[in-house]
């Protein structure tokens, strides 16, 4: 289907061990022990492209080798492995071949602790120590990304000034297959934020360098900003609502809860919910989502849209009297969603009609909500980049709790910073995270 422009929501990753590529070294990482280095330094913020519609995905731009080449990067709260395409014989590789990440004797080895935390399945075990750790990752989609894991140095600023050149596992993808009709993917692979072990971010947390803490706020103008650490996290303000159990090591969800259509209780509750940056559209489950329909259609009647059933964009969408420009434009035929979250008292998202409503280039206004269980994922409810819009979004995994704040996400906020009894003494420049190749120039 043509919506389906992203991938979203790891359900399954498999590690594998084979040796298609001849073994190597692999330098290891030697892990600190994270609180003896209390307080954690420092964090890391990355500008981010995209948007919701019409590309269907948030980027970042991540610096990855030595010396340094760029990849634009899929942001994955549904998933945890970060991968890239692999300039290895590859299938499935949109990028020219400059673009693609060449392995050199830096695999990562079956036996090595990364490999075997990652496998999901009892039966790791490695034929020969030399093996490498070859993996797999399915997105609900269909989408998937097969490869071998490396370990590289990531170059990091980080917002104490310091740059790290941590090493780092990911993925080297050398046989990738989309779901469906959807165009190929303009990016290079994805990030995963997750908060598996193979994850970044833990990696970073368990070298003791960032704390487990992950958030990101996505512009509705396109555009947004992503961060490691706790820096910039707005000190009040903030709902803040314990992730489920089952979530940890998988999906980041929040359950149960209501949902408000204009402030008012509806049929469906006990809604467990993931928080799925992966995804660009928002699921709910075939209960829900006919319960959401039938309100904001019955809602619309004696007003001036009408089904525009020619619009293949979406499943649902209404035309006005003239083409529409953006969703402001129709913002006063549509209520607002919420989610109220049972456990913590006060624990509300709003989803305002830019959370779920889109205008396309055909000028039409249609339902950003989807039915879940019709492709196949079953009771599952994924909140997506659209309903996550113009929040900042937290997920910390130290205290396992996901928070939110409306906020402005086109401007990477200030921090002020305690940290050596003074602040920053330049304001903060969208420099960070991608920032200039430092590295000493390598003769050819
Ligand atoms: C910044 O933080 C990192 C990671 O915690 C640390 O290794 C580095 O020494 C810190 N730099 C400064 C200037 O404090």
């Amino acid at each position: 289907m043509d919506f389906q422009n992203k991938s979203f929501l790891t359900l399954f990753l498999f590690l594998l061990f084979s040796s298609i590529f001849p073994l190597s070294f692999s330098a290891a990482n030697k892990p600190l022990h994270a609180d003896k280095l209390h307080p954690f330094g420092s964090s890391a913020v990355f500008p981010v492209h995209g948007n919701v519609y019409p590309l269907g995905y948030y980027t970042v731009t991540l610096n990855i080798g030595y010396p340094p080449k760029l990849y634009d990067l899929d942001i994955d709260s549904g998933s945890d492995l970060t991968w890239v395409q692999c300039d290895a014989p590859c299938k499935g590789c949109t990028k020219p071949h400059d673009q693609l990440y060449k392995p050199k004797n830096n695999l990562v080895q079956c036996v090595d602790q990364l490999c075997a935390g990652v496998h999901l399945t009892s039966d790791h075990h490695c034929d020969s120590p030399d093996d490498q750790c070859d993996y797999e990752v399915e997105y609900a989609d269909h989408g998937s990304s097969l490869g071998v894991l490396v370990r590289d140095s990531i170059p990091l600023q980080l917002t104490n000034g310091s740059v790290l050149h941590p090493n780092i596992a990911f993925g080297c993808g050398y046989d990738q297959k989309y779901s469906g009709s959807a165009s190929l993917p303009s990016t290079t692979g994805v990030l995963g934020l997750g908060n598996g072990r193979t994850s970044i971010l833990s990696q970073l947390h368990s070298l003791g360098l960032i704390r487990n803490v992950v958030g990101h706020c996505l512009s509705g103008q396109g555009g947004g900003f992503l961060f490691f650490g706790d820096d910039f996290i707005p000190s009040s303000g903030i709902v803040w609502t314990p992730m489920l159990p089952s979530s940890s090591e998988k999906h980041y969800s929040l359950g149960p809860a209501e949902l408000l259509f204009n402030g008012k209780p509806t049929a469906v509750k006990g809604l467990e919910l993931i928080f799925d940056s992966g995804s660009s559209y928002t699921y709910f489950n075939s209960q829900a989502y006919n319960v959401v329909l039938d309100l904001v259609i019955n809602d619309l009647k004696g007003k001036q849209l009408k089904r525009a059933t020619e619009d293949a964009s979406l499943p649902i969408c209404w035309k006005g009297a003239k083409s529409f420009k953006s969703v402001s434009d129709v913002k006063n035929y549509f209520k607002p969603l919420a989610l109220r979250f049972k456990k913590v008292k006060n624990s509300h998202m709003l989803i305002p009609p830019e959370g779920y409503l889109i205008v396309t280039k055909h000028g039409n206004v249609c339902l950003g909500i989807l039915d879940g269980t019709e492709i196949g994922l079953g009771y599952l409810n994924i909140l997506g980049d659209i309903s996550l819009q113009d929040k900042m979004v937290i997920y910390d995994n130290e205290r396992q709790q996901i928070g939110w704040i409306s906020s402005n996400c086109d401007r990477i906020p200030n921090i002020d910073r305690d940290f050596d009894g003074g602040g920053f003494p330049h304001p903060y420049a969208a420099n960070l995270g991608i920032f200039e190749d430092r590295c000493p120039a390598i003769s050819q």
